[in-house]
């Protein structure tokens, strides 16, 4: 039987802006059980939430002080069993973020670790030089700045891939291994279905942290992430989660895989013993043409070839959102075909099927960590609070929510393309429901199809064939083919068939059942 995840479509929130119940401007829990019919008429298969763990949030709760709880902001673990229930109920999984690499430097284990270095907790982290010694070579973190800061408590240098206040733990540690172990059960034992496992690349410490703390050839963090895929290491980690997910059956590790090739990508699954879905960055980054998106889907199909399964997606909340690169609202509708019709599993953000953007934020407002040298993010813009409907607060929040929600949002509010068929919101809905009745377009092979500009592909299963053709360009496209019923088109009438050959409108798509 394929697994549930290859069929899925995952929805991922952001639990601070998805909708807030308690009345404090921050999304949380609750808000979300509020509205799981609304994830429900989506059509999703699966919800993914940013973590929801106790936190200083210093990094917006990717700072972990404890691996097992849920933060009050966010609601309680009783909050988080009803979420998981009536999703359940609806057929929908649930899938939580996991944090391997790092914790908050409020987590007990990093106090004790401080506190006592030949302690039970004294090797969790990664500890080198001393007071007087500071590790040679100077490492850049992820977040800007020296990667090492010493602390005064134990007189050593800690490693941290990320934050000051976000500590990297040591997987070399067999006790660390154990305890991270442990965590992922618990969850899995309340019924969670699956994890997004952040930062992968950074657990690959063995590729450029030599013993005494030098480094090898570059100084900044972020060159190697692009090599981690030959990191021991870090397939060690993999395993030792996938061991623990594969006990429990049915579940599902997503992966934040960054890495700079897309070929890359096929050692994150390991033998099919390490993650079931590396997200591909590639679609994300390529420019919205047909010629770039061609590029990313056959790399990805030779690269990873019929037995791993890709996992793609267009935003996130570390990326500003769609039209920062997309700025044409009718592109909008091509790359949503685009998303939901390749071979694979596809990811979309909360609020992307409104066709959010990411909106300035000035910089007194801005809730996104400063790197140590000044470094913005600028993240905040792309984590806005959901607009519900048109009334001043969008009705997220009953008081004035963590983000001031920009005005322009209201016109893109549920409440607003709820009464229009011709939404963005109604266009996500029709192609979810299109993808989740056509075993084609779920499980089927992927062939590419010449269309000049354009791009072409069919799918393919045993008694169905489906062809989609998307057109990012201004100008129209004369694609031949086969002729066939048109099951969904970004506009009506943007597809016709004129002899043997189709004409497709410049920035459109179209999907055919073909006989
Ligand atoms: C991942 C998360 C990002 C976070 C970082 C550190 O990249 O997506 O939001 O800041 O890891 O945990």
């Amino acid at each position: 039987m394929t697994p549930w995840w290859k069929h899925a479509v995952i929805y991922q929130i952001y639990p601070r802006s998805f909708a807030d119940a308690s009345g404090d401007g921050v999304g949380d829990l609750p808000g979300i059980l509020a509205h799981v019919d609304y994830i429900e008429r989506l059509g999703v298969d699966a919800v993914w939430l940013n973590p929801i763990y106790p936190s200083p949030m210093r990094d917006m709760g990717y700072d972990v002080a404890d691996f097992t709880g849920v933060d009050p902001r966010f609601g309680t673990l009783e909050d988080l069993d009803a979420l998981v229930d009536a999703l359940h109920r609806r057929h929908i999984r649930l899938i939580l973020d996991f944090v391997p690499n790092h914790s908050s430097d409020r987590h007990p284990w990093f106090e004790a670790s401080r506190r006592e270095s030949g302690g039970p907790m004294g090797r969790h982290y990664i500890w080198r030089g001393s007071r007087a010694h500071a590790p040679s070579g100077d490492l850049t973190s992820i977040f800007g700045g020296s990667a090492w800061s010493l602390d005064p408590e134990r007189g050593q240098y800690y490693l941290h891939s990320f934050l000051a206040e976000q500590p990297d733990l040591n997987w070399e540690e067999p006790e660390v291994v154990r305890a991270m172990q442990e965590a992922m059960a618990t969850w899995f034992r309340r019924g969670v279905d699956g994890f997004r496992v952040d930062a992968v690349t950074a657990l690959a410490k063995d590729t450029y942290l030599l013993d005494d703390g030098t480094r090898p050839e570059a100084a900044d963090l972020r060159e190697f992430l692009h090599t981690a895929p030959r990191s021991p290491l870090m397939h060690r980690v993999l395993r030792s989660l996938r061991a623990v997910a594969d006990t429990f059956g049915d579940r599902v590790l997503v992966g934040e895989t960054w890495v700079n090739r897309i070929a890359d990508l096929a050692a994150f699954y390991g033998d099919g013993d390490e993650l079931q879905l590396p997200m591909n960055f590639a679609l994300m980054e390529a420019e919205p043409t047909a010629a770039a998106w061609r590029t990313v889907v056959d790399e990805t199909e030779s690269a990873l070839g019929e037995g791993r399964w890709p996992c793609y997606f267009l935003e996130n909340h570390d990326i500003p959102r769609l039209p920062a690169r997309v700025p044409d609202p009718e592109l909008l509708r091509v790359v949503a075909v685009l998303l939901l019709t390749l071979r694979g599993t596809p990811i979309v953000y909360y609020g992307q099927e409104l066709g959010l953007w990411s909106p300035p934020v000035p910089p007194e407002a801005q809730q996104d960590p400063v790197g140590r040298d000044g470094t913005r993010f600028g993240r905040d813009g792309a984590r806005m609070p959901m607009p519900w409907t048109d009334a001043p607060g969008g009705g997220f929040s009953g008081a004035a929510p963590w983000l001031e929600i920009p005005p322009g949002y209201l016109r893109h509010a549920v409440s607003v393309q709820e009464r229009r068929d011709d939404s963005l919101l109604a266009l996500y809905r029709a192609l979810i429901a299109l993808r989740r009745s056509r075993p084609s377009l779920t499980e089927g092979a992927y062939r590419e199809v010449a269309a000049g500009g354009a791009l072409a592909y069919e799918r393919l299963a045993p008694r169905e064939r489906t062809w989609v053709m998307v057109n990012p360009e201004a100008r129209p496209m004369r694609i031949p083919g086969p002729g066939g019923e048109i099951l969904l088109a970004t506009r009506p009438g943007v597809l016709a068939r004129d002899g043997e050959i189709w004409r497709l409108e410049g920035r459109s798509a179209a999907i055919v059942d073909v006989r």
